[in-house]
């Protein structure tokens, strides 16, 4: 039953009585119900005052004469206050529809089909070779894996893309430091820091002696061509690079269909630049050829540089219909830092007025920057911190705080794993994404307040009171779960469907981050107030029920957003 579709239908049809000739269908009368800040107002409320006009009666006089007309099994009682009709839903009707459905659902509960048949791509993560991953790239990472879980759920169908950035002259120079200087032996053991090491070599000395850069141009050159030697070197840069990359992904879980970065683009900007061309949008500025934006208070999109080059943007645009032929996708997002919010408005508006009808699909999913315990981070001035680090540093301190708190749990180190893990990723997720973030360690891994480890902790709570219950064969008695605290939790759980949509709609797994949160204080407040093994078994199997729904929920919300939830703490 969905109390929603009653609810419209009996209204609808009390209309009809006391009003007759009036023309409210169920579904008009449904896309006005609200439901109420406050439960003293009632499960769901009709405003009359929206059908005043077509009525026309006063609010409280048209809430007055309905009320009279409406009854069923379901409602425990209609009220008319001030022009709003509220209805109370039987209590314990209310938590056996949602808990049933829960329980019924089991893991599933709360995906859908609603995707089926449409498309989606998600560019996130998105690194840059010959660079370590650093924290400045958790954010695009896991809301990227997010978005990427949540539409999957939704029965979606999903491509993640790392566009990496693997173009540039930086890797000509890269190169020729390391015919210079470099071995093979020294850059598989060292990994990127021994790639950065080369290229930092390289422009100190370049200072002294700029011969040096022309070997860099003509290494560059060289990858642009195709040279052989030139191509092996760089793309075993690309593996390192992912080789080490690929330790932080395992560690968070995240994974990617396609890795077609920048130099994939190589041979696909031509078609683009001719169209450009031809729809007469390419003007010669000093050379370069740009896309005048003026018209729309924005600086030109270049193009092609006055040396022939190709850009970013060049690159962006032949990604785009390369992603559009390729996926026929209905959105295509990107998970990338407000600092590119030009970047990307400049790009949609040149796909615009290319009459790319399907970049409508096309969004750019901002976020805002992140520090470090009040230290913003600058590679230029060393303070960097690598997130392959971070990550290490959580799991041993969750490993400390376990062997403190319970060192007699099996599998430990597996635990402080998804615990040290789950917290900082918890922490980037966990306000609204254009927020800029400070990550502190005593935020992050306290296990009171709302934080990760606080959440995981009432998911192992849960478990260990399911464990305690053992079997309970009773049939339910919902009425149990009458009190307000029980009535919270149910309210949640209910609310868990559309959560997960509205964090789609806007982009915004913090959404999901934030109703773990509630849920868990919920389901603490009701394990504090109410005893779940009552003795009677009726009451005891509803709210073993209620346990069951609340921990498959928090499990399933964590999930979605890239954080496990061990069964023992
Ligand atoms: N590699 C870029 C950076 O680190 C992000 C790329 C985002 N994706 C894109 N299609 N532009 O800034």
């Amino acid at each position: 039953m969905d109390f929603k579709t009653e609810i419209s239908a009996l209204a609808a049809e009390a209309i009809k009585t006391a009003f007759p000739g009036a023309e409210i269908d169920a579904e008009t009368a449904a896309g006005m119900l609200e439901t109420p800040p406050d439960q003293a107002m009632g499960d769901y409320a009709l405003p009359c005052f929206k059908l005043s006009k077509t009525l026309r009666k006063g609010p409280p006089m048209i809430s007055d004469a309905l009320a009279g007309h409406i009854s069923a099994p379901f409602l425990d009682r209609v009220e008319s206050v001030k022009g709003y009709l509220n209805f109370f839903v039987n209590r314990a009707t209310y938590s056996e529809e949602v808990l049933e459905k829960a329980l019924k659902m089991g893991e599933s509960y709360g995906s859908g089909n609603d995707g089926e048949g449409k498309n989606i791509v998600i560019d996130y993560s998105s690194i840059n070779i010959a660079k370590r991953f650093h924290i400045g790239h958790l954010s695009t990472t896991m809301i990227g894996n997010a978005l990427y879980k949540m539409y999957k759920f939704l029965g979606y169908n999903v491509t993640g893309v790392n566009h990496l950035g693997d173009w540039g002259t930086q890797f000509g120079k890269m190169i020729a430091a390391y015919k210079r200087w470099g071995d093979r032996e020294t850059v598989i053991k060292g990994g990127v820091d021994e790639m950065v090491k080369l290229y930092v070599r390289f422009n100190t000395e370049a200072k002294e002696n700029p011969a040096l850069d022309d070997e860099g141009r003509a290494w560059f050159k060289a990858i642009e061509d195709g040279n052989p030697e030139a191509l092996e070197i760089f793309n075993w840069f690309k593996e390192v690079t992912l080789a080490d990359a690929n330790r932080v992904y395992d560690m968070l879980g995240v994974t990617f269909d396609s890795y077609a970065g920048e130099s994939f683009y190589n041979d696909k900007m031509q078609p683009v630049i001719d169209e450009l061309r031809e729809k007469n949008l390419l003007v010669e500025d000093k050379g370069a050829q740009i896309v005048k934006l003026d018209d729309y208070n924005m600086p030109p999109a270049i193009i092609l540089r006055s040396d022939g080059a190709t850009l970013y943007a060049t690159r962006d645009l032949a990604a785009a219909l390369y992603r559009h032929n390729t996926y026929n996708f209905d959105k295509n997002l990107y998970v990338v830092a407000y600092q590119q919010d030009l970047h990307f408005k400049q790009i949609f508006k040149v796909m615009e007025l290319l009459g790319w009808d399907w970049a409508k699909g096309c969004e750019h999913v901002n976020f805002g920057m992140v520090s470090f315990e009040g230290q913003t981070l600058s590679t230029r001035e060393g303070r960097i911190v690598y997130l392959e680090d971070l990550l290490n540093q959580s799991i041993e301190k969750a490993e400390a705080i376990i062997e403190e708190k319970s060192p007699n749990l099996e599998n430990k180190k597996e635990v402080a794993k998804t615990i040290g893990i789950g917290a900082v990723v918890f922490f980037a997720l966990y306000n609204g994404r254009i927020k800029d973030i400070d990550f502190w360690w005593d935020r992050a891994l306290n296990f009171e307040g709302e934080t990760g480890p606080y959440v995981m902790y009432t998911h192992a709570r849960s478990c260990s009171v399911l464990r305690k219950a053992g079997e309970c064969l009773a049939a339910p008695d919902y009425s149990a779960l009458n009190a307000p605290e029980a009535q919270a939790v149910v309210k949640l759980i209910d609310a868990f469907p559309e959560t997960i949509r509205l964090a789609l709609q806007r982009s915004e797994p913090s959404l999901i981050t934030r109703f773990s949160v509630e849920l868990a204080k919920a389901f603490n407040k009701f394990y504090y107030e109410s005893r779940i093994l009552d003795d009677d078994m009726s009451a005891r199997r509803a709210k073993i029920n209620l346990t069951i729904a609340a921990k498959t929920t928090i499990k399933t919300a964590l999930g979605l957003i890239g954080i496990g939830a061990p069964e023992r703490m």
